[in-house]
C-alpha cells in the first residue's frame, strides 16, 4: 500500500493471470456535521455528474432543500427518511422568496439538522449561492460550498461543444440573459461582447432571444456566426439546435426549444460536427476535421 502524500491511497493487486490492477481508495471525505449547511451544486441533469461530496451530502443530509433544476434521479439518492423541501420556481405558480429560503436553511440548521441546499449546476454561477451563504454568515450558521458542474460547461459538453478549443477561442464569456428585474441586462457592454468575446455562453436567455440577437448583430457580430441552443442538457429530453446567430430566434421557435437552455454563439459551436458524442451513440457520423483546418492545409 502506498499512502503517497497526494491523499489518495493506492495499492497494487497481482492476479493469477499475471496482470496487475491498481486500486484507488478515496481519501477521507469531510464530515457532514449536524447544524451545518452544505451549499451543493448538482450539475446539469444526469446524476452521474454529481461530485463525490454531493453524493455524500445526499446520503447523510437530514434535510434537503432543492431547486427546480435538480434532477429527480439525483434527489432519489437522498437518505431514506430525509426531509425533502422544494424551493424552486414552478411554471406560473408563486415561487418562494429568497429571504424565506434562507430562513428555512437557518431554521433547519438551528434545529440541529445536517442541511443540504441542493442547486442545479454550480451554486455560485447565476445560482444565488452567494446570497444564501451571506445570509448564513449573518446568522452565524457554519456552511461549506460544494461546487457543481455548471450548465454552460457541462451542458455544452453534452452537445459536443467545448467551452474552449485551442483552434477556436482563448476566452469564453458567461452572460445572464436576464437581470434581477427579468430584463435583458443593460449594464453589459454589448459592442465589447460582440467584438471582443469569441465565445458567448448565455444562461436564461430564451425569453429575450430576439433582443439578444438584435443587440449582438447591431453591435457588430456577424449574423452568419455559428450559434446553438442546448435545452434540458444532460437529461433524456436534451435538445440540441445548431444554427446561426441570424436564424437563432426562428430556429429555436421551430424546434420548440424550452427552458432550461444554454445559448452559445461563436465558432466553438462548429466543433459539434466532430464532437457530438451523444449524437454518435445514436448513429451520427462525426467529422474529424470540423473546422476544415486539415482540408484547407492540404488544399493550400
Ligand atoms: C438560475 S440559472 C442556474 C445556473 C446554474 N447555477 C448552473 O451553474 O448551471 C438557470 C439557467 O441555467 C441553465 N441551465 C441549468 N440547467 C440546465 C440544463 N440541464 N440544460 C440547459 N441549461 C441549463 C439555463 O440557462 C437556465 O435558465
Amino acid at each position: 500500500m502506498d499512502g503517497s502524500g497526494s491523499g489518495w491511497a493506492r495499492s497494487w493487486h497481482s492476479h493469477a493471470s499475471g496482470c496487475r490492477v491498481r486500486v484507488m481508495r478515496l481519501p477521507a471525505l469531510p464530515d457532514f456535521e449536524p447544524g451545518w449547511v452544505w451549499l451543493v451544486g448538482a450539475g446539469p441533469g444526469a446524476p452521474g455528474l454529481l461530485a463525490l461530496l454531493a453524493l455524500k451530502a445526499l446520503a447523510e443530509a437530514d434535510a434537503v432543500v432543492y431547486d427546480a433544476l435538480v434532477d429527480e434521479r439525483s434527489l432519489a439518492l437522498a437518505r431514506p427518511g430525509a426531509i425533502l423541501e422544494f424551493a424552486g420556481k414552478r411554471g406560473g405558480k408563486p415561487s418562494p422568496r429568497q429571504p424565506d429560503i434562507s430562513r428555512r436553511l437557518i431554521r433547519h440548521a438551528r434545529d440541529g439538522r445536517r442541511v443540504l441546499r441542493l442547486k442545479g449546476g454550480d451554486p455560485f454561477v447565476f445560482g444565488r449561492g452567494g446570497e444564501e451563504a451571506l445570509a448564513l454568515v449573518a446568522a452565524g450558521v457554519p456552511f461549506r460550498v460544494v461546487p457543481g458542474l455548471t450548465a454552460g460547461i457541462g451542458g455544452l459538453a453534452y452537445a459536443g461543444i467545448p467551452a474552449t478549443h485551442r483552434d477556436v477561442n482563448e476566452a469564453v464569456t458567461f452572460i445572464t440573459g436576464h437581470n434581477v428585474s427579468g430584463e435583458v441586462p443593460d449594464g453589459l457592454d454589448w459592442p465589447a461582447l460582440a467584438r471582443g468575446a469569441p465565445v458567448l455562453v448565455f444562461y436564461m436567455a430564451l425569453k429575450h432571444l430576439p433582443q439578444i440577437r438584435d443587440r449582438l448583430i447591431a453591435a457588430g457580430r456577424p449574423a452568419g456566426d455559428a450559434a446553438a441552443v442546448v435545452s434540458n442538457a444532460a437529461t433524456e429530453r436534451q435538445l440540441t439546435l445548431v444554427t446561426t446567430l441570424g436564424r437563432l430566434v426562428e430556429d429555436a421557435e421551430a424546434a420548440r426549444a424550452e427552458p432550461p437552455a444554454i445559448v452559445v454563439v461563436g465558432p466553438a459551436v462548429r466543433m459539434a460536427a466532430g464532437l457530438d458524442w451523444l449524437g454518435a451513440m445514436a448513429g451520427r457520423r462525426l467529422d474529424p476535421d470540423p473546422l476544415m483546418l486539415k482540408t484547407r492545409r492540404e488544399a493550400g
